[in-house]
């Protein structure tokens, strides 16, 4: 079966009410949005208001959520998980809550979410397995720093940081991964449509070897780093690329262009 073409603007940390409404009034201008899945991630404190606003076919995503517990030793020497939906975790928000707002997807394991925030491969795993169990969809972030790809360790990071998720043995079909090479985030430097090609092959074939050929095959790997309209095309017409993660243009009207790369 075809994967479906899927592109997410991820906001970050950008914008007020005034800007959410312009950027929803271009999505909403759009035509009805064909053969793609198109998600945003306002900040937290918008979530809400952006969802109310934007037509049914632009689906809304948080930017983080929290994790389950897990207690080792508490049941024999297996680890019990506890999953944490309410309680004393100030500052955080749960998969029910974003469930509860109607939301279908998260971002997890963002660069900046593990460089600014020191999130580990092991957090990350947790958050998204909390919020598979919940019922969303997670976008699974994971990519290179500069020095990492230029030590010619590309692989062995993007490896690593999958391989956390694969032992939590998740169900694969909730997930979209998304590979960011850190270097290519913000910077304007985007990897080219070969650089990409190369990291998501790799990506399936890992998939294929460490879960099964029919995840591997069905995965959605989406692409983010300094997408825009004048790259999309030629990005998107790679085998492995099934869409992309867009962050500075996905603010701007052309984000419209970026949604239709395919089309
Ligand atoms: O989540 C999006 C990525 O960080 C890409 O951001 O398109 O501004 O480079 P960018």
């Amino acid at each position: 079966m075809p994967r479906q073409f899927f592109v997410g603007g991820n906001w970050k940390m950008n914008g007020d009410k005034a800007s959410i409404d312009g950027i929803v009034n271009f999505l909403n201008a759009g035509a009805p949005y064909k053969d793609v899945e198109v998600v945003v991630s306002p900040p937290s404190p918008y979530l809400a208001y952006a969802k109310d606003k934007l037509k049914p076919d632009v689906l809304v995503a948080a930017q983080n959520c929290y994790k389950v517990r897990t207690e080792r030793g508490e049941v024999g020497e297996y680890s019990l998980c506890v999953e944490v939906s309410k309680g004393a975790f100030t500052g955080e928000q749960s998969p029910a809550m974003l469930k509860d707002l109607g939301l279908k997807w998260v971002i997890i394991g963002h660069s900046e979410r593990r460089h600014v925030f020191g999130e580990s491969d092991e957090l990350t795993a947790d958050k998204t397995l909390h919020a598979i169990q919940e019922g969303l969809g997670v976008i699974f972030c994971i990519g290179e720093k500069l020095e990492e790809r230029e030590a010619g360790k590309t692989k062995e990071v993007n490896f690593r940081q999958l391989a956390a998720l694969v032992a939590k043995n998740p169900d694969w079909s909730k997930i979209v991964v998304a590979y960011e090479p850190v270097w290519a985030i913000g910077t304007g430097k985007t990897a080219s449509p070969e650089q990409a090609q190369e990291v998501h092959e790799w990506v399936r074939e890992f998939l294929n070897e460490k879960v099964s050929k029919e995840v591997g095959g069905a995965t959605r790997i989406i692409y983010g780093g300094s997408v825009t309209p004048d790259n999309c095309v030629e990005l998107g017409k790679k085998g492995d690329i099934d869409g992309f993660l867009v962050g500075g243009a996905s603010l701007k009207p052309d984000f419209v262009k970026i949604i239709n790369a395919r089309n």
